[in-house]
């Protein structure tokens, strides 16, 4: 029984995995559409071939069992043989896709013009730092996790790494840009379509390598420039005496050796800025959902969520921890 369930779930996957917000095989923007238009007649071939090769073995297996007499190859067969399976038709079958896969290459990664909105994002463990560049190369706006873009406007982003290798890819836009300790790598991307689209880091970098996500959220230009410039402002201030002990407690403990929260003395620089959290669908990496329930989980036990990852859990009564609940929930 569970051999079957095990084959129809493989099945089922298979055939859902080519639509989503995760998806290569589901383009929404002109890179990810010409990888796209590779890769089906990639999988054709690749399958004829194996076909062809799995026949003629089954072929020679069967003649071997039968115990065929069979004539020796001449010389000159035999190097036919060599010249026409080893040498032509590999040839013939791979310098297509590497001249295609070169030109789509040059396309999907030409550059964009200087003023070109541009997204830094930092690989971490394991999560996104990410700021938005004025036309200087200045950050004007940090946040972590999500990222917003305005559609059909292509993006350059600066990808680095301050620890190990990780990898930058939104499939259903673009390929994977390794994240590299040392250098600044570049992609850039246009979103056609609106839609909230998930990215995932593509190179192993450790125990949470595959909760290393984030949402990458495409809108239209005047949403998107409204959500720039609210991330571009500090935190609001405590709108209740509640909240301002959520935020006394929040600078006491020790979150704030860690986090920013601009606008407050906090200024952490090891973890997410927190400024405008409560604007944000996912916590932890896109690992769960942003819910209060949650965040009072992962602010208690973060490493029963997320093994591994270097917060520390809390040693909040539970009055504190309503408290700081109730002031970071404001941080909208
Ligand atoms: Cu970061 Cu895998």
């Amino acid at each position: 029984v569970y051999r079957k369930t095990g084959w129809l779930g493989a099945v089922v996957l298979l055939l859902t995995a080519c639509e989503g917000s995760q998806s290569a095989l589901d383009p929404a923007g002109s890179a990810a559409e010409l990888i796209a238009r590779l890769w089906w007649p990639t999988l054709f071939v690749a399958t004829l071939v194996t076909l062809l090769v799995l026949t003629l073995l089954a072929v020679a297996v069967f003649r071997a069992h039968k115990k065929h007499a069979e004539l020796p190859l001449s010389v000159r067969q035999s190097r036919n043989l060599v010249i026409a399976g080893g040498i032509i038709l590999p040839l013939a079958a791979t310098i297509p896709f590497a001249l295609s896969s070169f030109s789509i290459g040059r396309t999907i990664h030409a550059p964009l013009p200087d003023d070109a909105l541009t997204v830094e994002v930092i690989g971490k463990q394991w999560w996104w730092e990410v700021h938005y560049l004025d036309e200087a190369g200045d950050r004007i706006a940090t946040t972590a996790n999500e990222i917003h873009i305005p559609v059909d406007e292509p993006i350059r982003f600066l990808l680095s790494s301050d620890n190990v290798i990780h990898s930058f890819w939104v499939p259903n836009l673009q390929g994977k840009t390794d994240m590299i300790p040392g250098r600044t790598n570049l992609t850039s991307m246009t979103a056609d379509e609106p839609g909230v689209y998930r990215g995932q880091c593509a190179e192993y970098c450790g125990t949470q390598h595959a909760l290393m996500a984030f949402l990458l959220v495409a809108e239209a230009p005047e949403a998107f420039d409204d959500w720039l410039a609210h991330q571009r402002q500090p935190a609001r201030e405590p709108a209740t005496d509640a909240q301002a002990r959520g935020r006394e407690v929040f600078l006491e403990a020790e979150c704030a050796d860690c986090h920013t929260i601009r606008g407050t003395p906090a200024d952490g620089e090891d973890g997410p800025d927190l400024t405008h959290i409560a604007s944000r669908q996912t916590l932890a990496g896109a690992t769960v959902p942003n819910r209060i329930g949650h965040l009072g989980g992962w602010i208690t036990d973060p490493q029963h969520i997320k093994p591994g990852n270097k917060m520390p859990p809390s040693e909040l009564s539970p009055e504190e921890l309503q408290t700081l609940l109730g002031y970071l929930e404001s941080l909208e």
